[in-house]
């Protein structure tokens, strides 16, 4: 029958074309050219109706023997097409696993957030929790419950951006945050640490910004005596920078506070010697502190003749640069990555 050897021959055919196929493009080609729909071997079968009928069931035997052979056969090599194709990007896209790693960027936390959280640690194992009051505040809360009328000259120790309405300002210290504090848990006995941004309209330099962070301390209770204050401000100044360093009390003046001082430590460059960093005095002032007035006390909610307490108030941006030997106060805010990339 010559339609045997046409089907021997598509199968030759097929099997030879595939010899050449090495790639997936090139075996779906080969898939639709001798299995597809209009493929010799497909043709053979919707010519069988041609056939004689006795001849049909041979014929549909035999072409279907090559159809078989034929997806075999496409079956194996799709098998060797994806094993090659496999080896050859394993080969391309080789790793080197032994070169050195991409280091990230790593950045971290600013000096002056560090020294704060230091401070945070130190205040917390002292018993103080930070409270927290904000920016803009009354002039009420940062002046006069402070025991600092209108017109008193004590107002030009601080002078600050006024917003629109007269009695809203920007904080000059984050005093104001003892009457918050003091209003809230009276009468109960308090101990906050009041971080915050502090604002004041002055010449801008070295050592002194427009701009501050301060963080005040709060102690109110029963009891609570000068000693209380020198106590705990010189254990704070002591873990902040170093147990050798001596601390001293001055007399000074603050209208929230009777009697009022402020503290300085010992210069941590000379030791007290004399140099650049504290102008000769051997000294460097790091707050300004006293006993809580009587009149504040009062404004904040509590009976000045059964309560008594201290209160503080320090920039940890200064205590970063005493204890890193930062010259500029504007350091710590121009963003420069030299600069940073030292703490
Ligand atoms: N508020 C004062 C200042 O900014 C500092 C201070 C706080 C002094 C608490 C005494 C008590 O200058």
């Amino acid at each position: 029958m010559e339609i045997l050897d046409e089907l021997e021959q598509i199968r030759r055919d097929g099997l030879s074309a595939l010899q050449s196929v090495t790639d997936e493009p090139a075996l779906e080609a080969w898939r639709v050219a001798h299995l597809g729909r209009s493929a010799p071997v497909m043709q053979v079968f919707s010519r069988m109706g041609q056939a004689a009928k006795e001849q049909r069931p041979i014929i549909g035997q035999a072409a279907n023997q090559v159809k078989l052979a034929l997806e075999a056969a496409l079956a194996e090599t799709a098998q060797v097409v994806k094993e090659a194709a496999l080896q050859r990007s394993l080969q391309a896209e080789r790793l080197d696993v032994s070169l050195p790693g991409r280091r990230p960027v790593q950045g971290r936390l600013h000096i002056e957030t560090q020294t704060l959280r230091e401070m945070y640690r130190v205040f917390g194992e002292m018993g103080f929790q930070v409270y927290r009051s904000p920016d803009v505040e009354s002039d009420d809360n940062n002046f006069t419950a402070l025991n600092i009328p209108a017109h008193h000259p004590a107002r030009d120790m601080w002078d600050t951006f006024y917003t629109a309405n007269p009695s809203v300002l920007l904080r000059t210290h984050t005093s104001p945050g003892q009457i918050r504090a003091m209003r809230q848990f009276a009468p109960d006995p308090i101990r906050v640490a009041l971080p915050g941004m502090c604002y004041r309209y002055e010449q801008a330099g070295a050592r002194k910004d427009i701009q501050f962070m301060q963080v005040e301390l709060l102690a109110v209770g029963y009891n609570i005596t000068f000693g209380d204050l020198k106590g705990t401000l010189r254990d704070f100044a002591q873990r902040m920078f170093g147990e050798r360093l001596r601390t001293r009390l001055r007399p000074s003046y603050f209208p929230f506070t009777e009697p009022s001082a402020e503290m300085d430590v010992e210069c941590v460059i000379c030791h007290g010697k004399g140099c650049g960093v504290c102008k000769g005095s051997g000294w460097l002032e790091i707050m300004g502190c006293g006993m809580v007035h009587p009149v504040v006390l009062q404004n904040g909610g509590y009976d000045p003749s059964r309560f008594t307490g201290f209160a503080a108030g320090m920039g940890p941006g200064r205590i970063a640069m005493l204890r890193h030997a930062i010259e500029d106060i504007r350091s710590l805010y121009t963003n420069d990555i030299r600069f940073l990339e030292q703490f």
